[in-house]
This record gives structure tokens, sequence and C-alpha cells, in this order.
């Protein structure tokens, strides 16, 4: 990290993959860095508080509050949004077994919730409902009601496991 004469910081990210340098102020926050400076919009920002889980993208393969973060202390670091979830052949187990299991109605959350899955099954690949209710706890959904959600983190355990 270089810092300049407007304190502004150059930083580099490892985002979906690539690297991408950025100058930053020290306070620019990691989801703003995301959303504004690298154009990558589908991480949401409701609560800029870390209440909502809105905002949570993994850092190194683990959930973090985008809007908790400074994007200097991301530095050097490998990040995946939303739009990295994805792989070459399509979307993935998570992102379709919501798709499947009806688990988004407006869809402002489900960016988060998508990261906080694909985390939860990485580390549990076969989650008992009780863990899927504690796995996903610090995502908030004002819509769904969670009974679909909990159905596709079950559904998409199943899709994992049948494509490896
Ligand atoms: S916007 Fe980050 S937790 Fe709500
Ligand atoms: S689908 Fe609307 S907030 Fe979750």
């Amino acid at each position: 990290m270089s810092t300049g004469t407007d304190s502004s910081h150059e930083i580099t990210l490892g985002v979906n993959g690539t690297a991408r340098r950025v100058r930053v102020p020290g306070r620019r926050l990691l989801s703003d860095c995301l959303r504004h400076d690298l154009g990558l919009t589908g991480t949401h920002v409701g609560c800029e508080h870390g209440v909502c889980g809105c905002c949570t993208v993994l850092l190194d393969g683990r959930p973090v509050r985008s809007c908790l973060m400074l994007a200097v202390t991301a530095d050097g670091h490998e990040i995946t949004t939303v739009e990295g979830l994805a792989g070459p052949d399509g979307m993935s187990p998570v992102q379709r077994a919501f798709g499947e299991s009806h688990a988004l109605q407006c869809g402002f959350c489900t960016p988060g919730f998508l990261c906080t899955v694909t985390a939860l099954l990485e580390e549990n690949p076969a989650p008992t409902d009780e863990e899927v209710l504690e796995g996903i706890s610090g995502n908030l959904c004002r819509c769904t009601g969670y009974q679909n959600i909990v159905k596709a983190v079950h559904r998409a355990a199943e899709l994992r496991a049948e494509e490896s």
C-alpha cells in the first residue's frame, strides 16, 4: 500500500480472481470501494452499520460485512463478491438453489445471503436445520420469512453433493 500526498492510498485487491489496483481515501469503506470504485454494484448496502448482512462478501473465503471494513485493510486480500460466485458453466449451486426454492422476493438481501451460504457450505457441506439457521443468523430478509432460504441452503447442499 502506498500513501499519496492527498492521503489516498493505492491498494491491490484480488477481486473475483482478478487483481484490481485502486486509489482510495483512507476512510473509504470496502463496500463503497467495490460499488463505486470498481463498479461491482451486486454488493448491496442496507444499514451501513453491520446489522443487516446485505453487504456481505467473502474475504479470503470467509464472510465479512464490507460496510464495516475499510478498503485499505483489504489490501492484498482475495475478495469474492456475488458477481464472482458463478463458475464458467453458469450459476453456482447456491445461486441455482435460491432460484429453484423461491428463496428471494425483492432480492435486496440476496447477494449477502449467497455469499454467506457459499462460505457456510464450504465449511459444512451438509448442515442441519439448526446449523443453517445459525449460519444465516447474521443476514436479514424482510420478505421471505426465511423458510425458503433454509430450503434453498439444503437444496444447494444436495446440488453440491451431486456435482462433486
Ligand atoms: S449494510 Fe453492511 S451490515 Fe448492513
Ligand atoms: S428478498 Fe427482499 S429482503 Fe430478502
